[in-house]
């Protein structure tokens, strides 16, 4: 039931125009597949049409038409420090007027892994690579290398990048489109990825005792993001450390998401466990590509050229993507109490904000927040894995989007994506967003009535 309340609240209709975006997107869907470099860009399961951005500086998005909006993915996380952060800016210009690339060894790289290792101690030595999908898959090889084992257990609804072997019951735009795994992907090679669901330690329990000894990692998100967020259960993440150690598999944590966003030194840091790997990402690129996997000396000395696992890459360490990581991680070791107690506390005010607004409208939602990432489900019931995540109103959620993205929020257009912020987002952004929040929830409801 839609309350009076809400009922009453006026709908700013002040309409924007999105024709030169539409343009763009037409010209965009005769060269690139759906128009995008990544599926979930298109809007398709959120409806309406994507705009093109032109430029972004702190919180704030501007399209080709020149519409202007809150901005509450951050580039799908890395921008902690807003758009156009002028060190990180100041730091890429001075790094491009030296050369883009050299493809030889730069004195930056162990600087951002200096930054990276006094964060996350559990990482003794580290190689960078481009992207999240090249450190989660090098992690998996070079697991596979270092115990000489086969299988790996991943979690249903965790994305761990598109390498062939972690595109079994994926989440992020898999789960977005309903793709149960992806197409191209051999059945051998996925035979060897056991999908548990999440935060059910008796699955894995019953894996490693069918398989002892047979397992090489579990790799998950210590945070799961990409069903949404979805934190873990009180103990699963130290059950998992105490059953990997026991069966001499190594523990993976995939913080491509979470590293230095739900705490300074990720999720390992929040819930106080040691995995023997770690894969980063986003953040620590500062904007740029860049991904990283590290853990402890032994593991990772296992790599070319020290030992037999081959793994490499023409613009890893690049210096571009080093000299904004440095600018990023640097600022935030700088200020990390600040930084973390300012983006938990913004992102509690929105997503308890919005959530209200929602309920008061009688909307049935389920918040899940972890520091400053979040997820608003369009469910009643509590959201502990992806069965429950998968119980959300997707149709419900893509009215609420549109309407959001009418009055100038861009939201992630998914459910099952999780959503940022980040030093940038004022007090003021917050109101903005709670009054976007009313006039979206009115407008909902003007478009499709309670069922
Ligand atoms: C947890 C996690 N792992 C890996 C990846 C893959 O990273 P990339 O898109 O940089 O390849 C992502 C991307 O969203 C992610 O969220």
């Amino acid at each position: 039931m839609w309350s009076d309340a809400r009922r009453r609240v006026p709908i700013l209709k002040a309409m924007r125009t999105l024709d030169r975006s539409r343009q763009l997107q037409q010209r965009a869907e005769h060269l690139l597949p759906g128009g995008v470099d990544s599926p979930v860009r298109a809007f398709r399961a959120v409806g309406g049409d994507p705009p093109f951005v032109v430029r972004a500086e702190g919180a704030y998005l501007w399209d080709a038409d020149g519409n202007r909006y809150i901005d509450y993915f951050g580039s799908w996380g890395p921008m902690i420090l807003g758009h156009a952060f002028p060190a990180v800016v100041e730091a890429i210009q001075q790094a491009a007027a030296h050369s883009a690339s050299f493809g030889a060894s730069t004195p930056a790289e162990a600087e951002l892994a200096g930054l990276i290792k006094a964060a996350v101690p559990s990482i003794e030595k580290l190689r960078f690579v481009s992207s999240g999908t090249e450190a989660t898959m090098s992690a998996i090889r070079l697991a596979r290398g270092f115990t000489n084992r086969k299988y790996i257990i991943k979690f249903e609804g965790c994305y761990h990048g598109h390498a062939d072997g972690l595109l079994v019951k994926a989440g992020s735009g898999v789960a977005t489109f309903g793709i149960p795994g992806s197409a191209g992907v051999p059945e051998e090679i996925a035979h060897f990825t056991l999908a548990l669901p999440y935060n059910d330690i008796s699955a894995v329990e019953a894996a490693f005792a069918a398989r002892p000894q047979q397992i090489a990692a579990i790799i998950l998100e210590p945070v799961a993001g990409n069903m949404g967020c979805v934190p873990p259960h009180p103990g699963y993440l130290a059950a998992l450390r105490e059953i990997t150690k026991r069966d001499g598999a190594l523990l993976i944590f995939d913080e491509v998401m979470t590293g230095f966003r739900v705490a300074h030194g990720g999720a390992q840091q929040l819930y106080g466990i040691t995995p023997d790997l770690t894969c980063l990402g986003k953040i620590i690129g500062g904007g740029l590509p860049c991904g990283v996997f590290g853990g402890r000396a032994e593991t990772m000395d296992m790599l070319a050229p020290l030992g037999p696992v081959y793994q490499a890459g023409t613009l890893s360490g690049n210096p571009l993507a080093m000299a904004a990581g440095v600018a990023t991680l640097g600022h935030l070791a700088r200020n990390c109490e600040a930084v973390y107690v300012n983006i938990d506390e913004t992102s509690r005010l929105v997503a308890e904000g919005v959530a209200d607004v929602l309920s008061e409208a009688g909307v049935p939602v389920t918040t899940n927040r972890v520091g400053a990432m979040w997820t608003w489900f369009f469910t009643h019931q509590p959201v502990v894995d992806f069965a429950t995540a998968a119980t959300s109103d997707t149709a419900r959620f893509g009215v609420f989007h549109r309407a959001m993205m009418e009055s100038g929020v861009w939201l992630p257009p998914s459910q099952f994506e999780a959503i940022f912020l980040g030093t940038a987002h004022t007090p003021e952004i917050v109101e903005a967003t709670l009054t976007a929040a009313r006039q979206a929830v009115a407008s909902l409801h003007e478009a499709q009535p309670a069922r």
